[in-house]
């Protein structure tokens, strides 16, 4: 049967690119608008409120809001939770016209504008020839002059997409890899002026449609979701990291460097070591000392978890632990998700299985088996779509009912 399973890439980040405010920025590990859709379109009823406890870049609560469905959502990444707010709010009418305005203003300046200082990116010649590098801090310097709140948002908005659009990197896959030579750098302000003003006009034609319902997003840790919400939710729709090692602050690393989220790299770990399945830095050193916190999980998940231990790879015992700690994270997240929806209320889990040494980790299994010990009642899985080339990995719909 899975061998019919497509790859579906309308079901990934790929299909936001053209929609809107969707598309303003790209986060690999986001899910699609359609996505969201098939589920809502699925649950049998209208929801009332959506919880959405990993928000990412805010495809839920867009999707929500667009369709007069009011939303929660929690991340613990305050870069992304500022991208989501900015991407559901409701904008002033005469936002536009003083967005243009103001990067007119900074495209005229931004040869005489003082640069600020350079963010602490690690090997930042790497990332930006100097030409572009200089460019953008006079052109950082100039957007964080402007006073008015909504402008400077979607001014920050646009310095990200030019951010990315002057970088030697490519966004392939899950790595990031790095073209070109300082020699063939000829690249000039008013370059970097017809790019500024093109994205202006991109990101001003996205916030003509307005949202209908609010969307609040926070900064928070939803292993353990706050009391004030119990029994607040109808539905959860949601999709956490996979137990696949990949951490969003690689690909998040340069937005949340210029933008001020990062000074350090000690402080990424640290964020990298609150995120479920995180593994950048501290992260992966910290899981040596951890210890399980639930009693949640399914007995054979520890037979993998040892054949894991056992594989001849000098990290095979650290991929063991992480395998344990990221089901130990999702069990404690579940168990007060319960809390927080209303009886007869629906949860609907978006994840994909991971592969260790060749030991398959069934995360569509393991979310069932979790839900029911909870509470949770008829938890089932549906596989979505194949995830790349490796044959053994999918995506799944998981869902439940209270
Ligand atoms: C797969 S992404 C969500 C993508 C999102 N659906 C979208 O379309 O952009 C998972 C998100 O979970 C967040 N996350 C990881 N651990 C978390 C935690 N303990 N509490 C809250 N958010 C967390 C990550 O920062 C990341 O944004």
């Amino acid at each position: 049967m899975m061998a019919s399973i497509k790859r579906n890439s309308h079901l990934t980040f790929k299909h936001n690119k053209s929609l809107g405010r969707h598309g303003w920025l790209r986060l690999t590990p986001a899910y699609s608008v359609k996505m969201v859709e098939r589920i809502i379109s699925e649950l049998g009823y209208f929801p009332e409120c959506v919880l959405d406890s990993f928000s990412g870049t805010g495809t839920t609560e867009l999707v929500c809001a667009n369709k007069n469905i009011p939303s929660v959502a929690y991340d613990i990444n305050p870069f992304l939770v500022w991208l989501a707010n900015m991407k559901c709010a409701i904008y002033e009418p005469n936002v536009i016209k003083q967005l243009f305005e103001s990067a007119e203003r900074i495209s005229e300046a931004v040869s005489d504008i003082c640069p600020c200082d350079y963010p602490p990116v690690y090997n930042i010649g790497r990332w930006w020839h100097s030409r572009q590098l200089n460019y953008l801090a006079r052109i950082k310097a100039a957007v964080w002059e402007e006073k008015n709140n909504q402008v400077s948002g979607l001014l920050k908005i646009i310095f990200c997409r030019l951010v990315i659009a002057l970088s030697n990197a490519t966004f392939n896959h899950i790595s990031t890899s790095f073209n070109g030579s300082e020699d063939s750098c000829d690249f000039t302000d008013e370059e970097g002026n017809s790019m500024f003003l093109l994205f202006c006009q991109m990101i001003a034609d996205t916030i003509t449609e307005q949202p209908i319902a609010s969307a609040l997003i926070e900064n928070r840790d939803s292993i353990y979701l706050p009391d004030e919400i119990i029994g607040q939710f109808d539905t959860v729709i949601t999709s956490p990291p996979y137990p696949n090692r990949i951490s969003y602050i690689r690909e998040l690393r340069p937005y949340m460097y210029w933008l001020d989220f990062l000074h350090t790299p000690d402080e990424a770990g640290i964020l990298d070591w609150k995120t479920i399945g995180g593994t950048w830095g501290k992260a992966t050193s910290n899981l040596s000392a951890w210890k399980m916190k639930t009693d949640l999980l399914p007995d054979y998940l520890f037979r993998i978890a040892e054949r894991i231990s056992s594989a001849e790879n000098k990290s095979a015992g650290l991929m063991s632990k992480y395998v344990l700690k990221y089901f130990d994270d999702i069990a404690m997240h579940m168990r007060s998700t319960y809390a927080a929806i209303r009886d007869g209320g629906t949860v609907h889990y978006i994840a994909g299985n991971s592969s260790f040494y060749g030991n398959v980790v069934p995360t569509e299994k393991i979310y069932k088996n979790i839900l029911s010990s909870v509470g949770f009642q008829d938890a089932k899985s549906v596989t979505v779509r194949k995830r790349n080339c490796n044959k053994a990995l999918y995506e799944y719909w998981i869902s439940a009912r209270k």
